[in-house]
């Protein structure tokens, strides 16, 4: 949801910016922009698309100056326009804002009879003519003073005109991070974006301001206080957030979700049991819990879907899947015995944050899964498990999506050990076959062209089901949102025993049905229903374990999962389901890393 970064320091700051704007343009690729500051006067300028346009301008234009900030969009409040475009100006202030100020209207009204007029659709507008309206010669005072009446959520870098050497930020929910070094004052939105200069960071502290200088920065409250925020140290190196040589971000995280895996899981299993002390997730916290709840949303969602099953059958503990974004609506019951687990890789989306704060408010224990350090659920749950997939660039969830079916996993054994549901030798055992699959996945990747041919055959179709009973109708759910994330197929999710009660009736001739059978229990009832969408013309893709040597109906394409144990099958037919959206998208000549409409981390609710 928006990408902002800033420098001031000793070199030229155009392509600084220029660089901070390429690596944050996951978070979204509407329109790009921006300023740089000089004692002359502000140079601002701003493109429609990708960050590409505006660096065609800049590189044309040359503009000189050490002290920058740049943007990228993802529109929220006003389409993907020039006028709409960030930095916004307003008499001596110019303004990057990720975020959504919710009270904006009224502030536009305050604004309106002091006779000020807005003249873009945004939200961000309002605030930068808001503060040059309260400006008084003092950023920081105006800042403090401005910022408590700001409702919503914001990160902000705010140039002021008579201040051409200095940088002022704050955030309030969106996230923002700055770091420094010989050579200046770096701020982003996410550490990828300056991590070429620096690897230690700050996280800026909700309720402060900062002002950058070259040689400085500095850390107040809004009442006042001076702080010191602790600095944290990046534990991957700017080699992990490139490509490569492969071609799209999203290939390079499917094949790297061994490593994730390994990094994530291994260092937690300790003498063969899962162990969580190193994390500060002492077993008392898993003791008197009655039921489990997770929440998360889009693929984070689907993860935690398949962890239920884990939880369900092999525990017996009562657990349910909640869509973050549903969640607090439905007057939830969340209790002291209640285990809230949140999942997001970003740690930042909105309505996972705020099913984690009803939970919170509630009595509810919480413990959330998150892949980035120090973000915002990271820091509002109880307890933390970080997952350990470096740096996820493509919009589309690959690697991050795997590490949070493991750690599920994890959890799922440590809390049936410790409230004495499962034995050491059942759990010894189930951790046996996890890392038994993880070691699979090359296994997979090495049918890659297989699973390429199979996808080139998809390419021209608009319409194409995914079925599936229990864990696989789970991955179905998330195999279809891949697909349909990146090759803008339309396709549906369908528990295959579900389809005859209506769906059927869209299944017609030469439609292609991926049907998922994993589970060998299931396998008889799965081909029953393959048979059903054959006999109306559907052309079936048969996903199903490389053993299986049964019916299998009159299946156009067979795909082999590596056998597993059934607990764990997700994790190979994850990446088989990934490869072959990756595949569509790719052979469709589209922009796989950069889906149309979408962000990567999604601030907004
Ligand atoms: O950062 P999060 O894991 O909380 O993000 C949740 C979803 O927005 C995300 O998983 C989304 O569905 C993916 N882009 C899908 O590939």
């Amino acid at each position: 949801m928006c990408g902002i970064v800033g420098y001031v320091g000793r070199q030229q700051a155009r392509d600084i910016i220029l660089h901070g704007l390429k690596e944050l343009e996951y978070r979204g690729y509407d329109s790009a922009g921006m300023a740089v500051a000089d004692k002359e006067g502000t140079y601002v300028r701003k493109a429609v698309g990708r960050v590409e346009n505006l660096a065609e301008a800049v590189n044309r234009e040359q503009p000189e100056g050490t002290c920058a900030i740049g943007h990228t969009r993802w529109a929220t409040h006003g389409g993907a326009t020039e006028n709409n475009c960030h930095p916004h100006q307003s008499g001596r202030v110019t303004l990057i804002h990720n975020g959504i100020i919710e009270n904006y209207k009224e502030l536009a009204g305050i604004l309106a009879n002091e006779g000020r007029t807005p003249v873009s659709e945004t939200d961000s507008e309002i605030l930068a003519m808001f503060l040059d309206a309260r400006y008084d010669g003092d950023p920081i005072k105006t800042m403090r003073e401005c910022l408590p009446e700001v409702e919503g959520s914001y990160a902000i870098c705010v140039l002021f005109a008579d201040h051409p050497d200095e940088i002022y930020i704050a955030r309030l929910g969106s996230p923002l991070i700055y770091g420094t070094t010989s050579d200046g004052a770096y701020v982003a939105s996410d550490i990828v974006a300056i991590l070429a200069y620096t690897d230690t960071y700050s996280v800026l502290p909700e309720g402060a301001v900062a002002r950058l200088r070259t040689d400085e920065v500095r850390v107040i409250t809004f009442n006042g206080r001076n702080i010191k925020p602790p600095v944290e140290t990046v534990s991957w190196n700017v080699e992990s957030a490139k490509k490569d040589g492969y071609e799209y971000y999203m290939l390079k995280e499917i094949h790297e979700e061994y490593d994730a895996l390994q990094a994530t899981l291994r260092p937690r299993i300790i003498h063969a049991l899962p162990d969580f002390s190193a994390d500060n997730v002492e077993d008392e916290f898993f003791k008197q819990v009655d039921r489990i709840v997770i929440s998360a949303c889009g693929t984070a969602l689907h993860a935690g879907m398949v962890g239920s099953h884990l939880l369900e059958q092999l525990l017996r503990i009562e657990t349910r899947v909640e869509i973050a974004s549903e969640f607090r609506y439905g007057n939830p019951i969340l209790d002291e015995r209640t285990l809230l687990i949140v999942i997001s890789q970003s740690g930042e989306t909105a309505d996972t944050l705020a099913a984690l704060r009803l939970a919170n408010e509630r009595g509810a224990k919480t413990l959330a899964i998150v892949n980035v350090k120090g973000s915002a659920i990271a820091r509002e749950a109880q307890r933390v498990l970080y997952t350990h997939a470096g740096p996820e660039i493509a919009v589309a969830s690959t690697k991050a999506y795997a590490v949070q079916m493991g750690l599920i996993y994890l959890i799922a054994l440590r809390f049936g050990l410790v409230t004495c549901r499962l034995d050491e030798p059942t759990v010894a055992h189930q951790i046996t076959r996890l890392m038994e699959t993880v070691d699979l996945i090359p296994d997979i990747l090495a049918r890659e062209k297989e699973i390429e041919a199979v996808a080139k055959e998809l390419i021209h179709e608009e319409h194409l089901f995914f079925i599936g009973r229990g864990i696989d109708y789970a991955l179905s759910l998330e195999g279809s949102l891949k697909l349909k994330e990146i090759s803008y197929i339309h396709s549906e999710a369908y528990a295959a025993g579900e389809l005859k009660h209506g769906t059927i009736s869209l299944i017609s001739e030469g439609m292609p049905v991926i049907a998922i059978c994993s589970q060998d229990r299931l396998i008889p009832k799965m081909i029953s229903n393959i048979r059903e969408v054959e006999s109306r013309g559907a052309k079936v893709i048969f996903i199903t374990n490389e053993d299986y040597t049964g019916d299998e109906g009159k299946s156009q394409w067979r795909i082999n999962i590596p056998k597993t144990d059934a607990f764990y099958t997700a994790i190979p037919v994850s990446i088989i389901l990934q490869l072959i959206a990756y595949y569509v998208s790719y052979h469709k000549g589209l922009d796989v890393d950069h889906p149309r409409n979408l962000a990567k981390s999604v601030t907004v609710e």
